[in-house]
């Protein structure tokens, strides 16, 4: 087994997000706007894994969320997906977005191990709870009031079948299970590196408790650090130690001017607005996975990237950000692109180097 890319070495590490699902994360109506089919995802995340990417992540959604395009409508499922990538890549981690409500932890704790095995210890687990409603009730489930305490009893079932030598019964609130056993257990133990990806208090105690890392959002970057400091601090509690990966939108060009005109028309002239408007009204009624004043400012940050930081300009401007963060203290960034497969190469024949100059990146 190889050792897994974020226990690597890079100070700073790098990651692609949403790959999977059309979009990206952007809600625009541009032409070469991100259509998320296979082969174009396989030419991303070959291109990530060239370039020395650490990691490659998904995001789980089952719904889009309307206007023209009906963005996000069209995703694929993200553990098949993963052994897919796996069986057609080298080096980089390869993440699942697993809706804890949805996914019996029997079935997730098989299909994250098959993924471990087939990449040879490459796989990760990134928890979510989920926040859209008119999601859950295509499974007809409704939104669960206390995801993560669910969420708790779901990865303590997940590390016991991976720990266990005989089958166990498990009796919780949730779960109730006669005689389990599940095996291959994952190569890496006690379980896949595993996020939680939230930013409300319970899901920050869930992923202090139970996780190597928390994947949340931030709205400026001198303000950043302290959702690390928090993680830290509530990790450290009880013993334990988490990090913290967070998740930008990046607009990489030659120069300042021509990123800003780019993102000036995908975010704004062109937006998917009907979209744009539908999903913005949805995570600021259903979930916390922003600041609140987000919402009211940032109405080009959601177009561009879901509400993400954006990472806009020339490549030393790009760099200088990146390292800016991770001076917030942040283990990692995932990033998304208007169109992967065009957008990738730059950035990574124009930005890596500038990161490894600075010795963020080796
Ligand atoms: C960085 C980040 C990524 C997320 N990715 C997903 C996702 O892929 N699918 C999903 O349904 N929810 C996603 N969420 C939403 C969370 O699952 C959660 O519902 C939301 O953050 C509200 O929970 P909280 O109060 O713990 O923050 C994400 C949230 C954050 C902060």
């Amino acid at each position: 087994m190889k050792q897994h890319p974020l226990k690597g070495e890079n100070r700073l590490k790098l990651g692609v997000f949403s790959a999977n699902a059309d979009g990206g994360l952007a809600i625009t109506d541009v032409p070469e706007r991100w259509q998320a089919g296979w082969d174009d995802n396989l030419s991303a995340a070959q291109i990530a894994d060239r370039a020395g990417l650490e990691f490659f992540l998904p995001i789980a959604r089952w719904k889009g969320f309307g206007g023209r395009n009906r963005v996000r409508e069209h995703s694929f499922e993200t553990f098949t997906w993963a052994a897919a990538l796996a069986a057609a890549t080298e080096r980089i981690g390869l993440f699942m977005t697993v809706h804890v409500p949805l996914v019996h932890p029997l079935y997730a704790a098989k299909a994250l191990a098959t993924v471990d095995h087939v990449s040879h210890g490459r796989a990760g687990l990134n928890i979510v709870c989920g926040w859209n409603p008119k999601e859950f009730g295509m499974f007809g489930t409704p939104l669960v009031e206390k995801g993560y305490d669910q969420a708790a009893e779901w990865i303590d079932i997940v590390e016991r079948l991976y720990g266990a030598d005989e089958p166990f019964d498990f009796e919780g609130e949730y779960y109730h299970l006669k005689d389990a056993v599940s095996r291959p257990a994952s190569l890496q133990m006690p379980r896949p590196v595993t996020m939680n990806a939230a930013f409300g208090d319970p899901g920050r105690d869930f992923a202090a408790a139970h996780c190597d890392y928390l994947f949340t959002t931030f709205s400026e970057i001198a303000e950043a650090g302290r959702h690390v400091a928090d993680i830290a601090e509530r990790a450290d509690r009880i013993g334990r130690t988490v990090g913290c990966y967070t998740v930008a939108h990046v607009v990489c060009r030659e120069t300042d001017a021509e990123a800003d005109a780019y993102y000036e028309r995908y975010a704004v002239t062109m937006a998917d607005h009907a979209a744009v408007d539908q999903h913005m009204a949805g995570k600021k009624e259903f979930s916390q996975s922003h600041d609140a004043h987000a919402y009211d400012r940032y109405r080009q940050r959601f177009a561009g990237g879901a509400g993400t930081y954006p990472l806009v300009g020339s490549p030393q401007k790009i760099a200088d950000e990146m390292i800016a963060i991770s001076a917030q203290g942040y283990d990692g960034i995932a990033l998304s692109f208007v169109n992967y497969t065009q957008e990738l190469p730059f950035f990574c024949d124009r930005v890596l180097p500038l990161l490894r100059q600075a010795g963020y990146r080796t």
